[in-house]
């Protein structure tokens, strides 16, 4: 196995002034180029752990690294890691309703210095390979959920992370959606060795990825670890 791309170490996240627990001294690795997904009851803190690794909030205790570094504290370099080093897919698809499809996936792009005519085209080749390119023009209420959640997962690819975060991509989609979807993720994995983690509550979802973390009252649930190995 390669170096590890993610170590997460006794991660702990509380909210509301100490009276929440979400992660409760989580430790975990994922090596590069590896598809995991992240499962567990609703609560054991999915999320949080997808917006910490994201560098959204900052844990109580506990380290994140990510490419081999710690995450940054300085504004600046925060802003590049949220910018290049993680695409980041959230759990309800946030796309902007009155901006197409198009210009929903070159936001993303805005400030980072690539020309303008480069960000349409980046754009528009991300909708095709995510199978949209016939849709650029419509906005986010005329698009399926399927649709919608396709170009969010263009919009976190936009400038090319080498870390993945989709959070329940496949949650609202049916069977035959989500297949395209997780079809796409597999894709990304083999093609660009991509990481990718993803958090979903589909059996289905996580017997496409390569490996199944499952988190219980905020830390890896060590029972479930042992029954499937
Ligand atoms: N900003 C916040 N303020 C207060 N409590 C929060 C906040 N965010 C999350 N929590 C709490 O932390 C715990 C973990 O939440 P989290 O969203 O990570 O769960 P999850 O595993 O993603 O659940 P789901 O499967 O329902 O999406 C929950 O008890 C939740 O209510
Ligand atoms: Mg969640």
């Amino acid at each position: 196995m390669s170096e590890p791309d993610i170590v997460v170490k006794v991660l702990v996240k509380d909210f509301d002034h100490g009276r929440i627990h979400a992660l409760t001294g989580l430790d975990m690795e994922v090596a590069q180029g590896e598809f995991v997904a992240v499962t567990g009851p609703s609560g054991c803190g999915k999320s949080t752990l997808i917006h910490l690794l994201a560098a959204l909030d900052e844990p109580t205790h506990g380290t994140i690294a990510v490419h081999g570094q710690p995450l940054p504290s300085q504004p600046r370099q925060l802003d590049h890691y949220r910018r290049h080093a993680v695409g980041l897919v959230f759990q309800l698809h946030n796309l902007l309703p009155n901006l197409s499809a198009l210009q929903n996936v070159e936001i993303a792009m805005i400030g980072t210095g690539v020309a303008r005519r480069a960000q349409r085209k980046r754009a528009q080749q991300l909708l095709d390979e995510v199978g949209l390119s016939g849709r650029t023009t419509s906005r986010p209420a005329e698009l399926s959920g399927g649709e919608r959640q396709r170009v969010a997962i263009a919009r976190a690819l936009a400038n090319n992370p080498p870390l993945l975060l989709a959070d329940e991509p496949t949650g609202s989609l049916d069977s035959e959606a989500s297949t395209g979807v997780l079809a796409f993720l597999q894709s990304l994995r083999i093609e660009h060795n991509m990481t990718i983690l993803m958090v979903t509550h589909d059996p289905r979802a996580a017997a496409a990825a390569d490996r199944t973390i499952r988190l219980r009252d905020g830390r890896i649930d060590t029972e479930a670890v042992e029954v499937l190995t």
